[in-house]
């Protein structure tokens, strides 16, 4: 039965409360992968990553940095922040766009999302071996089509995967409530046609002040008159 939520969305939630601690969503823009990443059973306050293919090692474990006196001292990046969050229990790592990442950036990407047995890593500074803290976990997100578009090691990090069809009840219901049905439609169905609820929201905020319109003709292009049939519609209903 679809209750509207979307089976996606409740094994999100389900494997997440459920403790796995590497996840991969997967899927179309603006649906919520990020905000679900960073908010979601997630302990203290989670350390994120955006991927570039410019993403440097040093973004993601730390870099030595001039301090007092002209000393180099090591900075902490996010993945060992994650590793030693909430006094030393471990806390949640996004990885957003993680498809991005190449070179020295994805090999240490290998090292930080290892099994949290096998992974460690020698502090620069202090030459402590680190681990994990028992906490630890990481949500990758792409938006990668197929799954099997990622680097294979990646993928093997990340046993479970989720694809994310269809955006988040939540995010749906902050906009008014006459765009919610055209704003879920939108976003479902095939790539070439789908409306991200990015859209939605700015064509929500512009309207109040240019009217419907010209805000969807500066919002939506030449797919405007379209969207507006949809509202007019969806009023009737
Ligand atoms: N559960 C939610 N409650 C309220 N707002 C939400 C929720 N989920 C997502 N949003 C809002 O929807 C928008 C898109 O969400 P988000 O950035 O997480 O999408 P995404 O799937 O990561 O997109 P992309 O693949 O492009 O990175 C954001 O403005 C976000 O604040
Ligand atoms: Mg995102």
């Amino acid at each position: 039965m679809d209750d509207g939520v979307g089976q996606c969305w409740r094994d999100v939630a389900d494997v997440l409360e459920a403790g796995v601690d590497r996840l991969l969503l997967y899927g179309p823009p603006g649906t919520g992968k990020t905000y679900a990443a960073l908010a979601v059973a997630s302990g203290a306050p989670a350390e994120r990553i955006v991927c570039t293919e410019d993403l440097t090692g040093a973004e993601v474990t730390g870099t030595w940095m001039p301090g007092e006196g002209g000393r180099f001292a090591w900075r902490e990046g996010p993945a060992i922040r994650a590793w030693r969050a909430d006094g030393g229990r471990g806390g949640r790592l996004v990885l957003d766009e993680v498809d991005r990442a190449a070179g020295d950036a994805l090999a240490t990407l290998l090292a930080v999302t290892d099994s949290s047995a096998s992974a460690r890593w020698r502090h620069p500074e202090s030459l402590e071996w680190l681990t994990p803290g028992p906490g630890y976990s990481v949500v990758a997100t792409s938006n990668a089509e197929d799954v099997e578009d990622l680097p294979a090691p990646l993928l093997d990090r990340f046993a479970v995967r989720v694809r994310v069809d269809r955006p988040h009840p939540a995010a749906v219901a902050t906009l008014a409530p006459d765009l919610r049905g055209p704003a879920l439609a939108g976003s479902l169905g095939p790539t070439s046609r789908r409306v991200s609820l990015r859209r939605f929201y700015a064509f929500d905020r512009l309207r109040a002040r240019l009217g419907a319109e010209r805000a969807a003709a500066l919002v939506f292009g030449a797919a405007a008159p379209d969207v507006l049939d949809a509202l007019a519609i969806a009023a009737l209903a």
